[in-house]
């Protein structure tokens, strides 16, 4: 499959989740599982109190870590979401950057930077903007950035290389990235690596974590350092996409399923612009 219709195949996928916008669990092969997103969320290391700061709808289960806690925003500081989603993260950063600080949401789904602009409103949030734009091509100022924080996206993103490298652009010398993310400790078994279900349910664009670590230092940062790492439940990450991606005839034995998800690492990787 070419990286484009990769892209065309993610962006349908959220942007039904975008559309539909109540919960993604009763969309099948999502970035989340069946479990409610308050459930998946507390899971992956959000408080009661950051669920309930948020605009409704806001928290859509669709993240596989909580890179907000460790990222040690200050107020005044600009936070760059990078695939903001409906706006979880983005809406926390606000909180954190307070009146005199900004925080920008890129997402290339319409349907999600519609939802997360709708969010904003019914917050009434002043310093959070919601812009349209590919990881690989930032709609963002060289140099202008304090902060980078990403949940669950870049797992999604065919050419991780160049998202890191804009990433890198948009920083300020001395700006940090604080990313959650899903890796792979060992190579997925080919028939799932390659179906289009576990592709957009975060599985099969997960790039080996070294490789991953890799292509960010090769865009110039320094200090890459993996500050948190846990297996991930299959059951808070893809739902149904592991029966999906195989058919009826090829289902996985349960050794195969054990195997398949020890593959699976949520990991919190931090990362520095140099000066
Ligand atoms: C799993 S969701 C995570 C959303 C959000 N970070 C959260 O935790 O709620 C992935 C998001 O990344 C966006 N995305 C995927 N690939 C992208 C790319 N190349 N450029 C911009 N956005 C992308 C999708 O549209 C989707 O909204």
């Amino acid at each position: 499959m070419y990286d484009s219709e990769i892209k065309v195949l993610v962006k349908e996928r959220y942007g039904k989740i975008g559309r539909t916008g109540s919960s993604c669990c009763p969309t099948k092969g999502s970035c989340c599982g069946n479990a409610p997103p308050e459930e998946i969320s507390k899971n992956i290391g959000y408080s009661e109190d950051e669920m309930n700061a948020v605009p409704q709808g806001a928290n859509l289960g669709l993240g596989c870590g909580n890179p907000i806690a460790l990222a040690s925003i200050k107020e005044g500081e600009t936070v760059l979401d990078l695939g903001s989603g409906p706006g979880f993260d983005s809406f926390l950063a606000a909180g954190r950057v307070g009146p005199t600080g900004k925080v920008i949401g890129v997402d290339m789904t319409p349907e999600m930077i519609n939802r997360a602009r709708e969010n904003a409103a019914k917050g009434n949030y002043s310093n959070v903007q919601f812009r349209p734009g590919e990881l690989e091509d930032l709609p963002v100022d060289d140099n202008s950035v304090d902060v980078i924080v990403s949940n669950c996206v870049i797992n999604l993103v065919p050419d991780k290389k160049k998202a890191f490298e804009e990433a890198f652009r948009v920083l300020k010398p001395g700006g940090r990235m604080m990313i959650s993310d899903l890796v792979l400790r060992q190579e997925l078994p080919d028939r799932i690596r390659k179906s289009i279900e576990g592709y957009v349910g975060c599985i099969c664009g997960a790039a080996m974590k070294d490789a991953y670590l890799d292509a960010i230092r090769s865009a110039g940062f320094d200090e890459v350092a993996v500050i948190e790492e846990s297996a991930f439940s299959l059951d808070f990450i893809v739902g149904d996409s592991i029966d999906q991606a195989t058919d009826q005839s090829q289902k996985m034995s349960a050794e195969e399923v054990n195997g398949f998800a020890d593959s699976i690492s949520s990991i919190k990787v931090r990362a520095i612009k140099p000066r």
